[in-house]
């Protein structure tokens, strides 16, 4: 990955989108655990180790899929990926991502460079649809991918539980090419 130009107000220097390596776990973990506990944009309770981040990570790369970090000034402020969103064959061209940042970086465009890079790559896959689950309070999330042109196309009510209230998840999708369906055409 090369690098991209930081946008968003409050000015930064340059933000370099690239290929997470093993290096960049611990700080992976941090943000990852600061948004566990205190925000609903991650529907689990408990932080997580180490470990399960690596066992995340090569899960990612065994599958061919990006695992990137934003990277400013050589510290490690946000990270995506993307997986399958189901696990039935048939979902296969469909992919769900996710996008994290630092709590102190919300807000200067990482988030957006993150996501903005995963499209081409899930495009270069053969993907035809990328998805995002969003907590339905998460107003940063829902306007970023709807700048991103990310459509909401469903919205599920009181699915998820945590810090004591039912939460609604919302689904946005990206269809990133023109493949219509014909026999023989899509794999
Ligand atoms: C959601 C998240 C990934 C967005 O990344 P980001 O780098 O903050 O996003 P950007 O700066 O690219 O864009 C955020 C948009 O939301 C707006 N926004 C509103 N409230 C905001 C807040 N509290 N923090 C950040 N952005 C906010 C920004 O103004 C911007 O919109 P604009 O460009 O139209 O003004 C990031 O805020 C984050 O990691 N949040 C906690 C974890 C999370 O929610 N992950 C996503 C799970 S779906």
């Amino acid at each position: 990955m090369g690098g991209a130009a930081c946008g968003g107000a409050g000015g930064c220097g340059d933000v370099i989108i690239r290929d997470a390596i093993e290096a960049d776990l611990p700080m992976i973990l941090e943000i990852y655990n600061e948004i566990i506990v205190n925000t609903t944009a991650v529907y689990s309770e408990s932080p997580v180790t180490l470990d399960d981040r690596r066992g995340w990570w090569r899960g990612r790369l065994e599958r061919g899929y990006p695992v990137l970090v934003a990277c400013e000034d050589g510290r490690v402020n946000g990270f995506a990926s993307f997986g399958e969103f189901r696990a039935w064959p048939c979902y296969r061209h469909t992919v769900e991502h996710s996008v994290h940042v630092r709590a102190e970086r919300r807000g200067h465009g990482l988030g957006s460079a993150l996501v903005q890079a995963l499209i081409p790559q899930a495009a270069n896959l053969g993907k035809h649809v990328m998805i995002a689950g969003v907590d339905a309070t998460n107003g940063a999330s829902l306007r970023m991918h709807e700048r991103l042109r990310f459509e909401k196309v469903a919205h599920f009510r009181e699915v998820g539980h945590k810090f004591g209230r039912w939460l609604d998840l919302v689904f946005l999708q990206r269809i990133l090419d023109a493949r219509r369906i014909g026999r023989g055409v899509v794999q």
